[in-house]
């Protein structure tokens, strides 16, 4: 199977109903490793349930995921976390009364046994995505942009080979957005496989090599940023929604 020799991650017939809400239809696609594979799509199309289904805080109705060639369809978040599947929270969700370091070594966790690793661990992560500073800052006192860099730290602390970002930019005050896109850069120059939502094409198209456009929980398109971005339906709900 030389083909699928670089393939990480492959999601076959992925769906999951929330009683009447098809929330993820029949979905399927293939990440290889160290790209970049944006995850484009309005607000309710399925995105971060996605994203759920991956990383393992939800059980699919339907379908298979194969991480490095294992099928994980059966494993829980904690598990996934171990083989090596990271993610991100669209909403952060540190812990407040922990301080940044702290939340760093708590996500470490699952690699060492000792404290003193632990904080060993977490050190570099505080310092890489430019946290040092705040370390002994409680969560809670974080700005929400150094809230998404908190929750990068966590996701990397745990030795990921693939990493799930939903919305690194969502919800932060202009000034540290592009602070943020350097740090996924980054990671990508870095050669990390990542997914990657976000709601600004520019953004998006800069940093994915390929791309799916996702809507009301189907894959309406996938192929190289350009051609998603000329796909009629992106343009229609996208570049549309922009210019008017
Ligand atoms: N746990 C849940 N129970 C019931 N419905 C849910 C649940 N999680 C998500 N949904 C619904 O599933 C659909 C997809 O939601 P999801 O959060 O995945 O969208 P999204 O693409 O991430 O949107 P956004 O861009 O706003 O973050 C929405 O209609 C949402 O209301
Ligand atoms: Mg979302």
């Amino acid at each position: 199977m030389t083909a699928e020799r670089d393939e990480i991650l492959r999601v076959e017939g992925l769906g999951i109903r929330f009683g009447g809400l098809v929330a993820v239809n029949d979905v399927a696609f293939t990440v290889r490793r160290g790209e970049v594979f944006g995850l484009l799509g309005p607000n309710g199309a399925g995105k971060t349930t996605l994203f759920n289904l991956i990383a393992g805080a939800l059980r699919p109705t339907s379908g298979r995921i194969w991480f490095e060639g294992r099928d994980v369809t059966r494993l829980g978040p904690d598990r996934r976390s171990r083989r090596g599947i990271a993610r991100t929270f669209q909403i952060t969700q540190p812990f407040a009364e922990l301080t940044v370091e702290e939340n760093v070594m708590a996500a470490a966790l699952v690699r060492h046994r000792s404290l003193a690793e632990m904080r060993a661990a977490a050190g570099p992560f505080v310092e890489m995505v430019g946290l040092a500073h705040k370390r002994h800052a409680l969560a809670k006192e974080l700005s929400t942009g150094q809230r998404k860099r908190l929750e990068l730290a966590r996701a990397m602390a745990t030795g990921p080979r693939l990493l799930l970002l939903d919305e690194v930019t969502g919800g932060v005050d202009q000034a540290s957005i592009p602070g943020l896109i350097d740090l996924v850069a980054r990671l990508r120059a870095e050669g990390m496989t990542l997914i990657l939502v976000e709601h600004n094409m520019r953004v998006i198209m800069r940093l994915s090599d390929r791309m799916m456009f996702l809507n009301r929980g189907e894959k309406l398109a996938e192929g190289p940023p350009d051609a998603i971005a000329a796909h009629p339906d992106v343009v229609g709900l996208y570049l549309g929604a922009a210019h008017a």
